[in-house]
């Protein structure tokens, strides 16, 4: 029998010297200092304490960055890439990215405060998958040949799919490796060179990411990473007028700030936001896994997922029942430091976010809702919440119309489907849905019905690199991952010669 884990555990020793590096930002694929020389701190949000400094990046080394960037897209080395070299230097990074999972897990728990065994079987296959799902998309970027009736001569007319260029993208802290990969990968695959801005709260896997891009031989200038923050880095980055498309997963409101920095060039815009997520159980669903599902819907990330089921519409008769099992599903959670074996809930990623859900579960107080259970954070160091299930809900207060990015679910029953329907269709977001039933007409019917980019039935949070994703309404714009993604590091070239 293996001995048991222990805790406080002992790092992988490359992560340790990681850690005590200086961190600069990698523009033009060598590591610099801020133009400034300022730096910020990233912080453990198990213990508040400061994990590490990091270099501030802000429009100066923005600027130095797109520049490096546009250098590696027009004249450097990345467009004498061929297809299928792009293809193998993906699956490459894949492949370095497998070898150093448990370097990159730790590394993530500290920086996010996750638990280690999410990060191990979570975020890091997930994204070592959408590599090898993209270097295939590599070599298969193709256009059409179009027969046309323009009068007079023959013709021979064909598109080409282009990379769209200098890309900016702007990631969040929730899955930070996860949402590095996302972005990155297609824009490789399509042949764009990237400025990718990581959150500040999380900065340090995208920066060992764009080392482990050097180790296995992308150009330099092709990827650049310049971490800082939002209101500084960001949104240069999001302005900048020699950037082709910015690519932007974070909040709505921010996402508005970053269409109105687009608009000067036009750049083409894609947005992955925010969501209120309804999760929806018939009386006839397999309760045994409808509520585990319905508990990790909203509880796994600690809730801070954009697609997290942060609204659970029970049908009448089974409302008691279902809140109750998930009430006891949260109560066998183990909140605690993302490194303790034990633990299958971390700190939230950080004071601010900490302070922001319980200024929800204290509006939510206000207004009436009551705690099943939870309803608090933890008096103890870091940012801990307790998974909480709020009953006595009403459909316009705060807790069921905002977006809370943590472990707060808000549960309201309902009888009739088209009053179900109305309910979960009344949100700004549509993000994502899922229906638990045992009825199969009944659940596409209802999967048909739901104003959301992605519906599960009968599973949540299912996520595949095959997969399209996205939101409707005030969730975003396009489609990332599956072929669909494609579109949006591309453009269309139309040829057309006479013959
Ligand atoms: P945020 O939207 O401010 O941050 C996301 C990214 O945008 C970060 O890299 C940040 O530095 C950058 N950013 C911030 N302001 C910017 C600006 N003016 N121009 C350009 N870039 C900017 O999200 P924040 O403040 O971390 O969290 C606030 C709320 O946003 C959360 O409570 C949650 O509701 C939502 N959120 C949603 C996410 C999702 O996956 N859809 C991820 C993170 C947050
Ligand atoms: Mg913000």
């Amino acid at each position: 029998m293996a001995a048991a884990a222990i805790f406080p555990m002992e790092l992988d020793r490359r992560v340790d010297e990681f850690i005590a590096r200086t961190h600069k930002m990698l523009i033009g694929g060598k590591r610099v200092d801020s133009a400034s020389g300022k730096t910020f701190p990233t912080y453990d949000p198990a213990t508040g304490k400061v994990l590490a400094q990091v270099a501030e990046g802000d429009k100066e080394d923005v600027n130095r960055a797109v520049a490096a960037a546009r250098q590696a897209f027009e004249t450097g080395a990345w467009p004498k890439i061929t297809p299928s070299q792009r293809g193998r230097l993906i699956w490459k990074l894949a492949d370095l990215l497998e070898e150093h999972l448990e370097e990159f897990a730790q590394l993530e728990t500290l920086d996010n405060g996750k638990p280690l065994t999410v990060a191990r079987v979570a975020d890091l296959p997930l994204a070592i998958d959408l590599l090898r799902y993209m270097a295939g998309w590599a070599t298969k970027i193709e256009g059409s040949t179009i027969p046309i009736s323009f009068p007079g001569a023959n013709y021979l007319a064909y598109t080409r799919r282009e990379p769209v260029g200098v890309v900016g993208q702007i990631i969040p802290w929730n899955f930070p490796l996860l949402m590095a990969v996302w972005k990155l990968a297609p824009a490789l695959a399509t042949g764009c060179t990237v400025v990718l801005k990581p959150a500040e709260q999380t900065p340090l896997t995208a920066l060992r990411l764009g080392e482990l891009m050097a180790e296995a031989g992308f150009p330099g200038g092709g990827v650049n990473v310049v971490p800082g923050y939002g209101e500084t880095a960001g949104a240069a980055l999001a302005a900048h007028p020699d950037v082709d498309k910015v690519a932007f997963t974070g909040s709505t409101e921010v996402g508005k700030l970053i269409l109105q920095a687009a608009a000067g060039n036009l750049k083409k815009v894609s947005l992955e936001l925010g969501g209120k997520s309804p999760n929806i159980v018939f009386q006839d669903a397999e309760m045994k896994a409808a509520i585990p599902g319905s508990s990790f819907a909203i509880f796994f990330n600690h809730g801070q997922c954009c697609t997290a089921g942060s609204r659970l519409y029970i049908e009448e008769p089974v409302f008691d029942q279902v809140v109750a099992g998930i009430a006891e599903e949260a109560k066998k959670i183990r909140l605690g430091p993302g490194l303790d074996p034990q633990t299958t809930m971390g700190p939230l990623v950080s004071r601010e976010q900490m302070e922001r859900v319980c200024g929800y579960l204290d509006a939510g107080a206000r207004e009436g809702a009551k705690a099943v259970t939870g309803g608090h954070k933890l008096n103890r160091p870091g940012y801990f919440v307790e998974p909480t299930v709020l009953v006595n809900t009403r459909p316009k207060m705060k807790v069921v119309q905002e977006e809370i990015f943590g472990p707060v679910v808000v549960a309201a029953p309902f009888r009739e489907p088209e009053e179900l329907l109305a309910k979960a269709n009344d949100s700004v977001y549509g993000l994502a849905a899922a229906v638990w039933t045992r009825d199969i007409s009944k659940a596409h019917t209802i999967a048909s019905k739901l104003r959301a980019g992605t519906v599960w039935i009968n599973c949540y949070n299912v996520f595949d690199a095959a997969l399209p994703f996205g939101g409707y309404k005030q969730s975003g714009w396009g489609r990332e991952m599956g072929h669909d993604v494609l579109e949006l590091y591309t453009e269309i070239k139309a040829v057309c010669a006479q013959l």
